[in-house]
């Protein structure tokens, strides 16, 4: 439960000193866990479930660990039968005293029989076990379009739901128990989804879609990350797979489809006409705006997400404000330069983004 907490904090700490640059403290895990199992009005959020292969949620990922566990248990007999006999063999035929040179067997038919015989089945065994797996794992797609299109970027992710047009960045949502079949590309360079409590790893290629089918079977926030190095801020490029009943889905998946309405207020109304003059439109998209770019993450339901940055912060108006001012504080390396607003122009900037849901 703790292990994204220490991730960020890990990276923070380990790009940029002593203190988390994130909370200016070298103690904020606590405060960051708050963060991230609580929404903005205090109500708990979804479970977040390990992040683990040993806690598999899918049937999917079920069958990735019963053919480790399968193979272990091989890999135990045969470690445990080879180190007994050459422990007796040790023990047994050691040299004494007075002893001359041993008898030396040219060869025994029955014996190399049997040894060629053994490992073929067990690689049989291997082979069939891994067979089937797969085939539960990763059977051939016949359809061509997918539940979601997964695109990889330096370094966020962009989900597009081609049967509703949902566009959403970083936070994948799924509905529970549907078997989804996920289309991954990348823009850029090789990434890799993977998400341990729901499946398997699969790289996001430059023009050469992969798919991965997922049917996740329990409610909540699986954490995952890029698999593949891809360049300076692949160490935060994380995933969130938010699993809904299909209510909630359905649900969130209507308010995805649905423009926010304009923002009132005298900051979020800078904020927006900011927005517009120093150049975020550039880059960005929100829905019934100038703002057209494709560049960086859409931010029509910006203030409905979790996390920023592809899970770098909580999203909270803080934080928001402080990406704003300087993202290559909190990610650097990241394509989005910092814009040399002030603090309160950033701020207005945040009220504005936070109220889009
Ligand atoms: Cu994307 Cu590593």
């Amino acid at each position: 439960m703790y292990w994204e907490g220490r991730v960020l904090i890990s990276n923070n700490l380990q790009m940029h000193g002593k203190t988390c640059l994130v909370h200016n403290s070298t103690a904020c895990a606590p405060a960051l866990f708050d963060v991230l199992t609580e929404d903005t009005q205090g109500q708990p959020r979804m479970k977040l479930q390990d992040t683990s292969v040993f806690d598999a949620n899918s049937p999917q990922a079920r069958a990735i660990l019963h053919l480790f566990y399968f193979d272990l248990a091989i890999s135990a007999v045969i470690f445990l039968t080879v180190a007994s006999l050459v422990l007796y063999a040790v023990i047994r035929f050691r040299q004494r005293p007075g002893e001359g040179e041993p008898f030396q067997d040219p060869g025994n038919p029955k014996l190399e029989t049997l040894w060629t015989v053994i490992p073929a089945l067990i690689l049989l065994a291997l082979l069939v076990a891994t067979a089937y797996t797969m085939r539960v794992v990763n059977p051939p797609v016949i359809r061509s379009d997918p539940n979601v299109a997964v695109i990889a970027h330096q370094w966020w992710w962009e989900y597009r739901y081609p049967h509703s047009g949902v566009l959403t960045a970083n936070e994948l949502h799924m509905p529970l128990g549907k078997k989804w079949l996920l289309r991954l590309e990348s823009a850029d360079v090789i990434h890799d989804f993977w998400v341990p409590g729901l499946g398997a790893k699969v790289d996001a290629i430059p023009g050469h879609p992969n798919y991965l089918w997922l049917t996740p079977s329990k409610t909540g926030v699986y954490l995952g990350t890029c698999a593949e190095f891809c360049g300076e801020e692949h160490a935060l490029m994380g995933i969130r797979v938010i699993v809904q009943s299909s209510e909630e889905f359905e649900a969130w998946q209507q308010s995805q489809l649905r423009v926010p309405a304009k923002p009132t207020g005298v900051e979020a109304e800078r904020g927006a006409r900011l927005f517009e003059e120093r150049t975020c439109m550039n880059c960005h998209t929100i829905a019934d705006t100038k703002a057209r770019g494709t560049v960086g993450p859409d931010l029509t339901h910006v203030g409905d997400r979790q996390t920023l940055g592809s899970g770098a912060i909580p999203n909270t108006l803080d934080q928001l404000t402080k990406w704003i001012m300087d993202p290559q504080k909190i990610k650097p390396g990241c394509n989005m330069p910092s814009l040399k607003l002030t603090e309160s122009q950033a701020h207005d900037i945040a009220v504005y983004l936070e109220a889009l849901k």
